[in-house]
């Protein structure tokens, strides 16, 4: 795969509507062919970094009235905003499994962003997948498993948009690690290489279904792919994701991820954030140079149209014509006065109205972060604790952070318990429940005897505390984020799978003196268990993720029964860092890095099946207070007719209004006063004229074209979801509890390359005592598809395929053949 090849593909998809996006599509048309070519310009660039008050604002358009648009972070919540939900993290909320709480949390963020006059939630993501364990960020996203991910971003996508806001499927694509990510100086960014086969199998997977589902925006990523960047790729933007994928929405950069104006035009980027070349450098490819190009016939104006018709469409299809209220927060200072353009200080006023978007959310965050929180071992009934009489909280991570839970700018410390990694997928606590104070309650309430000791290396207090008490109950935690800022010499990704603050020897210390250790993870990822899982002195592991706000209401109402758990792992647990096969690369000998994914589809689980790695836990693994068995497996096979490839043309390109070639109307108009470092859409320099054109011919060709076969609809040829097989079985809840259990549904596809097993399907049962009900997965054309490379097309090989339901990857009592 070393420098691997990525194809030239062009002309730049323009948008059909279709589908879902028929209304907007038209609303939008009649929206943009009243604009003039500065009006447009406007609305595909970033006025600049701290131009506005959101992470990324566009420009407006004054005599439409009509307002710029405001971007902002994150994919948990409102970064840098007050009075909001600090959500579980993504990883979390797809360890619930729970597709109801997928959305619910989207709808929550989505109601949030609403009410503080954001156009853009930039979340959620699907890339990093997850690759490699070490990876900083990928707790922003699901899980390594493409399926559970494609479900998970689906759902919240829905969650987001029902409520009036743009979702933001993140970042395309393969953005796996944080070292070497982005251009910086005359380094480039790494190339992600990869083969045909695995980026459709493996992390365009759930990009289409977000597609599907109708993202409305997708964020290029740093990355180069197969050494084209990701904001001017043609292959990646124009036909994975417009053409293949039908995307009808608009793409736009990562931060400063835009490296040149002509081409990331034409390889199918709408618009450019912040907006500027470099942080606040005043300078742009687009704005002023977009016109230029426009004005000189390098940039066709079908191509501008179908950027600001995308921008726009997106802005209807959400509803935000009924649904926008005024920016009322800052992300640049949390003051109520200030400045409106804080890069110039300039534009002194109200800047922050403190609206309260909070609604009752927080009864939805603690049940997320409790339906979270994965419980890998429990025995001698440690768990649940019924009125212990007494007990001892031991570790940094069971208490606040002294200065507060966003004393660090986004999050950039570890200190306290950890409730969310770093960077720029955070937002402000509005408060951060640490464990001790709920677990302090709960202990009032009960009489219980409690002590705690938060200094993780005060071992005369532990040892007393921990081994007087009933239950010990040891916090730790290993943190990660993104790679511009460095915690403890962690540069994004993690330096290792061990715990941090001295964590995995604190574990063993409270656990020689106390029979009865119980070990709760804030972590994000897998770590190395397999001593904790081994020690008969720890009775119980949970855990917790990245739970939010509600941390320690979560984890009490866990550690008490009054939520059983029902969790599962959305990663294994290897018992070394090697099991992975697949590491961060932290160095790279040559210039630009070539990350090479020669592992192909098989990370996580599937490289620990096929080279026969036991885990300490597998992917899909969590216990319950309750048991639950699996029986009565039925395949139904139905028949939808054959596979049929898209075929036909594409109408021309369309044009929306005229645009005024005159180059003096495109010139800053007289007397006027720009603000410092704001990019404006106004010409800087004359026009360059009768320049040699380099750009590939094709680039430049509004006839009708082909469509693709594996295309034509939202996430690929609509015959990928035709039903299959109808699989069902009974589970029934065999212990003396109420209980959530989570069946899953795996497929070997039969042949040689593929993967042991396959996540498919899965649901959420509640079941009472006794109770049986029926699990049930129809299983689709992609489900049982392999990639194939000669046709361009999802295939089924004629190799026999076996499917399995059980309670795990490793767990999987029934089996059947497709026939
Ligand atoms: C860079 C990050 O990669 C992206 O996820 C984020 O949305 C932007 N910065 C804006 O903060």
């Amino acid at each position: 795969l070393d420098n691997a090849y990525s194809p030239p593909s062009y002309p730049s998809p323009w948008m059909r509507g279709g589908n879902q996006w028929q209304d907007a599509y038209a609303k939008a048309q009649t929206f943009v062919s009243q604009l003039t070519l500065l009006e447009k310009i406007n609305l595909t660039t970033g006025v600049g970094w701290e131009g506005e008050a959101c992470v990324g604002n566009t420009g407006s358009i004054p005599r439409l009235n009509f307002r710029g648009f405001c971007l902002q972070d994150s994919p948990l919540g409102i970064r840098f905003a007050d009075l909001a939900t600090a959500w579980p993290s993504g990883m979390n909320v797809a360890a619930t499994w729970q597709t109801r709480l997928f959305k619910s949390r989207g709808n929550g963020m989505g109601a949030e962003h609403r009410g503080k006059g954001v156009d853009v939630q930039l979340g959620p993501v699907a890339g990093p997948l997850g690759r490699v364990p070490a990876g900083g960020r990928n707790w922003e996203g699901f899980s390594p498993d493409p399926v559970l991910t494609g479900v998970a971003i689906a759902e919240t996508i829905k969650g987001i948009q029902d409520e009036g806001v743009i979702a933001n499927a993140k970042h395309f694509i393969m953005n796996e690690q944080e070292h070497e990510r982005d251009k910086n100086g005359n380094l480039d960014a790494y190339s992600a290489n990869v083969d045909d086969k695995t980026m459709h199998e493996t992390y365009l997977w759930p990009f289409a279904d977000a597609v599907r589902a109708g993202v409305a925006s997708i964020m290029c990523s740093y990355n180069q792919i197969n050494n084209s960047y990701g904001s001017q790729n043609s292959y990646a933007l124009n036909y994975l994701l417009k053409n293949e994928l039908d995307f009808q929405g608009f793409v736009l950069s990562d931060w400063w991820a835009q490296h040149t104006g002509v081409a990331s035009a034409l390889a199918g980027l709408d618009m450019t954030m912040a907006g500027d070349q470099g942080l606040a450098s005043a300078n742009t490819y687009w704005g002023g140079n977009l016109t230029a190009a426009v004005l000189n016939g390098t940039v066709p104006q079908w191509r501008l149209d179908d950027m600001v018709v995308r921008i726009m469409s997106a802005y209807y299809k959400v509803g935000r014509d009924t649904a926008r209220v005024p920016v009322n927060f800052n992300s640049w200072s949390s003051e109520t006065y200030g400045y409106i353009h804080p890069q110039s200080n300039e534009g002194y006023q109200q800047i922050n109205f403190h609206v309260d978007v909070q609604d009752g959310h927080s009864r939805l965050a603690r049940e997320i972060a409790g339906a979270s929180t994965v419980m890998l071992k429990n025995v001698n009934n440690a768990l649940p604790l019924k009125k212990p009489r007494s007990l001892a909280i031991i570790g940094e991570d069971a208490h606040d952070n002294p200065a507060g839970p966003n004393s660090c700018g986004d999050r950039g410390c570890n200190v306290g318990t950890l409730a969310m990694g770093w960077g720029s997928g955070t937002a402000q606590f509005p408060y951060l429940i640490a464990p001790v104070t709920a677990l302090r309650a709960q202990a009032q309430k009960d009489r219980s005897l409690f002590v705690n000791v938060s200094n993780n290396y005060d071992f005369d207090a532990i040892t007393k505390a921990a081994s007087n008490a009933f239950v010990a109950i040891v916090f730790a935690n290993a943190d990660s984020g993104e790679g511009y800022i460095n915690v403890g010499g962690n540069q994004g990704d993690r330096n290792n799978l061990t715990l941090w603050g001295g964590g995995d020897e604190l574990i063993k210390r409270v656990a020689s003196v106390n029979p009865n250790t119980i070990v709760v993870l804030h972590t994000v990822g897998a770590v190395i268990v397999e001593d904790m899982k081994n020690n008969p002195n720890i009775t119980a592991i949970l855990w917790a993720g990245l739970p939010g706000q509600e941390s320690g209401n979560a984890i009490t109402d866990i550690l008490y029964g009054v939520r059983n758990p029902s969790a599962k792992s959305v990663f294994t647990w290897g018992k070394n860092r090697e099991d992975w096969g697949v590491d961060v690369q932290y160095t790279f000998p040559t210039q630009p890095g070539q990350l090479n994914f020669n592992e192909g589809n098989f990370i996580d689980y599937r490289y620990f099946d096929a080279n026969n790695i036991e885990p300490s836990y597998e992917f899909g693994f969590g216990l319950s207070y309750t048991n639950f068995s699996y029986s009565n497996l039925q395949i139904v096979k139905n028949d939808p007719g054959p596979y049929q490839p898209t075929v036909g043309m594409t109408k021309a390109a369309p044009t929306f209004g005229t645009i005024d070639y005159n180059e003096a109307n495109a010139e800053f108009p007289t007397g006027f006063r720009a603000i410092f470092r704001y990019i404006y859409p106004y010409l800087s320099e004359p026009v360059p004229r009768n320049q040699t054109n380099n750009w590939p011919a094709m680039a430049f060709d509004s006839t009708p074209q082909p469509r693709i076969g594996s295309g034509g609809s939202a996430g690929g040829n609509r015959q990928l979801w035709d039903t299959m097989y109808t699989v069902s079985a009974t589970v029934t809840n065999t212990g003396t509890v109420k209980g959530i259990e989570i069946p899953q549904l795996y497929i070997h596809l039969g042949g040689p390359s593929d993967p042991k097993i396959v996540l498919r399907g899965f649901d959420d049962l509640i079941l009472d005592p006794n109770e049986s009900q029926t699990f049930t997965y129809k299983i689709t054309r992609r489900d049982i598809s392999n990639w194939d490379t000669s046709s361009q097309n999802w295939v089924i090989s004629s190799y026999p395929k076996t499917v399995y339901v059980g309670a795990s990857s490793r767990n999987l009592p029934l089996k059947g053949i497709l026939q």
